[in-house]
C-alpha cells in the first residue's frame, strides 16, 4: 500500500524493518490529528524490545526448578499475641522514631484497569465503607492522615495512576480537596504503557488510529516514580523509607510502626507482608527463599506438586502469601533504577479486542494476545536483607477483586471485612460489641487498636451501627 503524507519514513522503515506495517493500513482513511496522534503513538514504542520479549513467549521459563529450591523464607510475626513481647515493642518503638522524624512516605498503586470489578470509574473511587460508604481513596488518604498526626508529621503519599485512570482519579481528588491532606504532600503520578501483541507478534489496533496499549503493571512503579520527579521528591523531603501498598486493599496497615521498625532493625532493603495461605490453591504470590534470596512465585507458575506440599504436621509448606504490601529503603530504590533491566517482563495471555484487515472489531473469546508486565515484587531477591512479616489476612489483607457473584474478593466480603477487624479492636480495649452490628473506625478517630485504647473506656457497650470518626 502506497503511504500518502507521512514525514517521518524512518519509522515507515523501522515498521517494516520489524514486521508492523499493518498499524498504517488504514492510514490513508484518517485524518491529519488522527495521523498525527498514531505517529506519536508508534514514535513512543521500543521496537527492538517488543520483539525481544515476543521471541520470550517460546521460551520455558525455569519456575520447575525454582520451584524445587524454595524454601520457607524466614518470617516475623505480626499479631496480638507477638504485640505483648518485647521484640515487638522494641520493633515498635524503632518505627515511631523513624515515622516521627518524617522519613517515611507512601507510594499508593492505582493504574490497573479493575476490569473484574467490573465498574466503571478507576477503583479507587469505588465506595466501600461498611457504614460510611466512603471511597477506597477516602480510606487510603484517612489513613495516611491518620498516621501523620499520630506521629505528628506530614507523611507525602504518591498516588501512581495510568493513561486510564489517571484524569479521572486527578479530578476526583481535587473535588475532594484530597481528603483533608495538603496538597503539596500528594503526588499524582502516571505509569507507562506497553502494546500487546497476538500470537504472530504483531501489534494490535484498537481503532484505525490507535494501537491498543494497556498499562505495564504494577513494577512500572519504579520508572514512574524516578520518570515523574517523585523519587526526587522524597530524597528532597529527607524521606529513608517508602511503604507501598494497592489502591483495592482497604485494610491495608498503612506504615504500621512495628513493620517499619523490623525493617529498620533487620538494615533490610525491601520488606513484604505475607499472610498464612488457607488453600494450597489460594491465588496470592508465593513467596519463597531460594538459595537464601527471598522472592515471589505467582500462583500461576508454581507447579501444583510444589505448591501442595506439606510438612510433618501436615501444615503447607509454602505457606507464605503475598498481600502487595511493602517496605522500600529508598537508597535501594535509587540504585535499581541505575541496573538496566532490574525488573523484567511478565508475559500474560489475554483477551484483547482488536480490528481485523477490513476494518470490523473483533471480540475474542479466547486469550487471543500476550501482554507485558513487570511486577514490583521482581526487586526483592536484589535487595539485601528482605525479610518477611506475617500479618493475620483478617488484620490486613481484603482485596476488592471480583463484583458479584463471585465468590470471594467481593465489595461485600471486604466491608465485611472491615466491619469485623473494627470490631475485634473495640472488643481487645474491652469495650462490648452486640452481634450482627456494622462497625467502622475512621482512622483519624483511631488508626490501631494502641490508638483506640485513649478513646474508649473499657466496658462501653455498642448496641448499634456505628461509624467513629
Ligand atoms: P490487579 O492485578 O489486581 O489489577 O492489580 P486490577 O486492575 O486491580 O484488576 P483486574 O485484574 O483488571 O480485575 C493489583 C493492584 O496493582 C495496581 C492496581 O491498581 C491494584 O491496586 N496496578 C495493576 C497498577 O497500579 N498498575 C498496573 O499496571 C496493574
Amino acid at each position: 500500500m502506497q503511504i500518502e503524507n507521512i514525514e517521518n519514513q524512518d519509522l515507515v522503515n523501522r515498521l517494516h524493518k520489524f514486521g508492523q506495517s499493518h498499524v498504517l493500513q488504514f492510514w490513508n482513511e484518517l485524518e491529519s490529528v488522527q495521523k498525527n496522534k498514531l505517529i506519536k503513538q508508534l514514535e513512543s514504542f521500543d521496537f527492538e524490545l517488543i520483539e525481544k520479549l515476543t521471541g520470550l513467549a517460546a521460551i520455558q521459563s525455569p519456575w520447575e526448578k525454582l520451584a524445587q529450591n524454595a524454601e520457607v523464607p524466614p518470617a516475623i510475626t505480626l499479631d496480638q499475641q507477638t504485640a505483648g513481647e518485647a521484640p515487638y515493642q522494641r520493633a515498635r518503638a524503632t518505627g515511631t522514631a523513624a515515622l516521627a522524624a518524617g522519613k517515611v512516605g507512601m507510594i499508593l498503586v492505582a493504574g490497573g484497569q479493575g476490569t473484574r470489578l467490573g465498574f466503571d470509574h478507576p477503583k479507587g473511587m469505588f465506595p466501600i465503607g461498611p457504614v460510611s460508604e466512603r471511597s477506597l481513596y477516602q480510606m487510603h488518604f484517612e489513613q495516611v492522615l491518620g498516621r501523620s498526626r499520630q506521629f505528628g508529621v506530614q507523611i507525602p503519599l504518591y498516588v501512581m495512576t495510568s493513561p486510564p485512570t489517571h484524569d479521572e482519579t486527578t479530578q476526583f481528588l481535587t473535588d475532594h480537596q484530597f481528603f483533608g491532606m495538603d496538597p503539596a504532600d500528594v503526588k499524582i503520578f502516571c505509569q507507562g504503557v506497553m502494546p500487546a501483541v497476538d500470537k504472530e507478534g504483531k501489534l494490535l489496533l484498537e481503532t484505525k488510529s490507535r494501537v491498543f496499549v494497556s498499562p505495564d503493571g504494577h513494577g512500572g512503579t519504579l520508572e514512574a516514580l524516578a520518570r515523574s520527579g517523585c523519587l526526587e521528591d522524597a530524597n528532597t523531603r529527607g524521606i529513608e523509607h517508602l511503604f507501598y501498598g494497592q489502591v483495592d486493599n482497604p485494610l491495608i496497615q498503612t506504615c504500621d510502626p512495628a513493620l517499619v521498625g523490623y525493617h529498620l532493625n533487620s538494615d533490610s532493603e525491601m520488606t513484604s507482608q505475607v499472610v498464612r495461605k488457607t488453600d494450597w490453591s489460594q491465588k496470592v504470590g508465593n513467596v519463597v527463599s531460594i538459595n537464601g534470596k527471598v522472592q515471589i512465585i505467582e500462583y500461576s507458575d508454581l507447579p501444583e506438586k510444589y505448591a501442595k506440599q506439606t510438612t510433618a504436621d501436615g501444615a503447607l509448606k509454602l505457606w507464605a502469601g503475598s498481600i502487595a504490601v511493602h517496605l522500600f529503603k529508598l537508597e535501594f530504590l535509587n540504585h535499581s533504577l541505575g541496573q538496566a533491566g532490574s525488573l523484567p517482563f511478565h508475559l500474560a495471555n489475554k483477551k484483547v479486542p482488536y480490528l481485523d484487515a477490513s476494518g470490523k472489531q473483533v471480540k475474542p473469546d479466547t486469550p487471543n494476545a500476550i501482554k507485558f508486565e513487570r511486577f514490583i515484587f521482581d526487586l526483592l531477591p536484589l535487595a539485601k536483607n528482605a525479610i518477611v512479616c506475617e500479618v493475620k489476612a483478617e488484620d490486613g489483607f481484603c482485596a476488592v477483586k471480583n463484583a458479584p457473584p463471585a465468590k470471594t474478593e467481593t465489595p461485600q466480603h471486604v466491608k465485611k471485612a472491615i466491619s469485623d477487624l473494627h470490631t475485634r479492636w473495640l472488643l481487645a480495649i474491652g469495650a462490648k460489641v452486640a452481634p450482627k452490628v456494622m462497625i467502622e473506625i475512621n482512622p483519624m478517630f483511631a488508626a490501631d487498636v494502641e490508638s483506640l485504647e485513649n478513646k474508649i473506656p473499657a466496658g462501653t457497650e455498642i448496641s448499634e451501627t456505628t461509624y467513629f470518626q
